[in-house]
């Protein structure tokens, strides 16, 4: 019998080790109770649903979480937007990112990055991720091209990318730094809170992220003229409510939070040390209870750049070969543990670069308008083109850490993991 048959796998028919059916991976969004429900009232009640006016005068809700975030985030601006896309498109402009720039994006990242860097005009170019699945900062040194302006690390599934580094690159060759903070809410990197390192950050609001309200995003920056500009581009009249001189207002469209998004984000707000608590705590348990099993089996960990500084969302690791991570997500969702693996050539998934359909097609939103047939060098990309992300993504599992897990949910899931290492040839 080949260790992979054995029969106390649930894969071959044994008891699974989960119990009871785990929690949803939504985090703020299952904390959602009482407190949002008043806010959401408070702000009904007064019929002041927009940011700019209504019957009630008094504070806008707008401001006070703008007021609230940016201060937990340590920056001297915050400008709440629609979604995390809006966030990054009012970055980019709020950078003078525009038609001829190239920004480096890493190959591992919601397309939305890219996405957003080509809705500005520029040309997204993709870059590897090393073994904390974050930006290279080596692979962005050999992107370069005389048309590089800009570089958006993303701290995907809440670790942080190496700023430090990132940091140097980008000051040593003049680029800007829009930091993705998109699914890391609070994390931080040696102390200080992700987003707020570059020249301006972003946060997401949709309803799987740390904190949310359902949709929206933010900007966060302390640069003036960024915060001015990006002031701009999300309300159509921007420049004129917050009294810019006609001849510097740029062109403004509407990103504009309303109230309702903010009076929930207020709460959620309050609930986020707790959320990255809970979370750490149990990735810690899980990490802990598997480490010398994985060691034994050549597994090993993404590599975390601040274990105490991360968001802990997600326990990833990775398996000697692809065929044995697809193996290891099987035994373990048959144990109810819900994992994948993080890339499948044949499993459409916008996380990763060869998937991205209207990038790697170069599909604008029209001919003329194409970031790609306008720019000054052809740019070509190739499903392989960044062999060492798709190598690491394609041995990798990803387990959910859920801040809601009770200890003995925690204690089947290290038993389900222990059960399937331990059946590994
Ligand atoms: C890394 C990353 N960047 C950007 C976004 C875009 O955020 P939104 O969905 O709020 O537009 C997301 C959302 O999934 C994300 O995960």
């Amino acid at each position: 019998m080949s260790p992979t048959e054995a029969p106390s796998l649930a894969l071959n028919g044994g008891q699974p080790a989960i119990t009871h059916p785990l929690p949803p991976m939504y985090p703020g969004g299952m904390r959602i109770g009482e407190e949002e429900e008043a806010a959401v009232l408070e702000v009904i009640r007064s019929r002041r649903l927009f940011r700019y006016y209504g019957p009630q005068p008094g504070p806008s809700k707008v401001e006070e979480l703008e007021k609230a975030f940016a201060e937990t985030m340590g920056t001297r601006y915050a400008l709440a937007v629609t979604s995390g896309t809006a966030a990054l498109v009012c970055g980019l402009i709020g950078l003078g990112i525009g038609p001829g720039d190239e920004v480096i994006v890493p190959a591992y990242t919601w397309i939305a990055s890219a996405s957003a860097v080509a809705a500005v005009g520029a040309v997204p170019i993709m870059a590897e991720v090393d073994e904390s699945l974050t930006l290279d900062p080596q692979d962005v040194v050999r992107q370069l091209t005389p048309y590089t302006r800009a570089i958006i690390p993303v701290h995907m599934r809440g670790a942080p990318c190496r700023m430090d580094a990132l940091m140097e690159v980008a000051q040593s060759h003049h680029l800007k730094v829009l930091e993705d903070s998109a699914q890391a809410d609070g994390a931080s990197f040696h102390g200080k809170r992700l987003g707020s390192f570059g020249d301006a950050g972003i946060f997401s609001l949709q309803f799987n992220k740390i904190i949310t309200s359902g949709e929206g995003g933010l900007l966060v920056t302390n640069d003036e003229e960024v915060y001015q500009r990006a002031v701009m581009a999300h309300d159509v009249v921007g420049g004129q409510r917050n009294g810019i001189p006609a001849d510097q207002v740029i062109l403004g469209i509407n990103f504009r939070m309303p109230e309702l998004l903010a009076a929930v984000m207020l709460v959620q707000l309050k609930r986020l040390d707790i959320l990255l608590r809970d979370m750490r705590q149990r990735k810690q348990m899980l990490k802990e209870s598997m480490s010398a099993l994985a060691r034994q089996k050549g597994i090993t960990f993404r590599t975390i750049h601040d274990p105490t500084g991360e968001a802990a969302v997600a326990l990833m690791f990775m398996l000697p070969n692809a065929k044995q991570a697809s193996w290891v997500t099987q035994a373990l969702s048959a144990e109810g543990v819900p994992a994948e693996v993080i890339y499948e050539e044949d499993r459409q998934d916008y996380h990763i670069y060869p998937h991205w359909a209207p990038i790697m097609n170069q599909q604008g939103w029209s001919p003329a308008a194409s970031p790609w047939r306008n720019h000054p060098r052809p740019i070509h990309y190739t499903r392989d083109m960044c062999p060492k992300t798709l190598d690491l993504l394609g041995r990798c599992v990803h387990l959910d850490v859920s801040p809601d897990l009770d200890n003995t949910q925690v204690e089947e899931i290290a038993e389900a993991i222990h059960k399937v290492l331990a059946a590994l040839d």
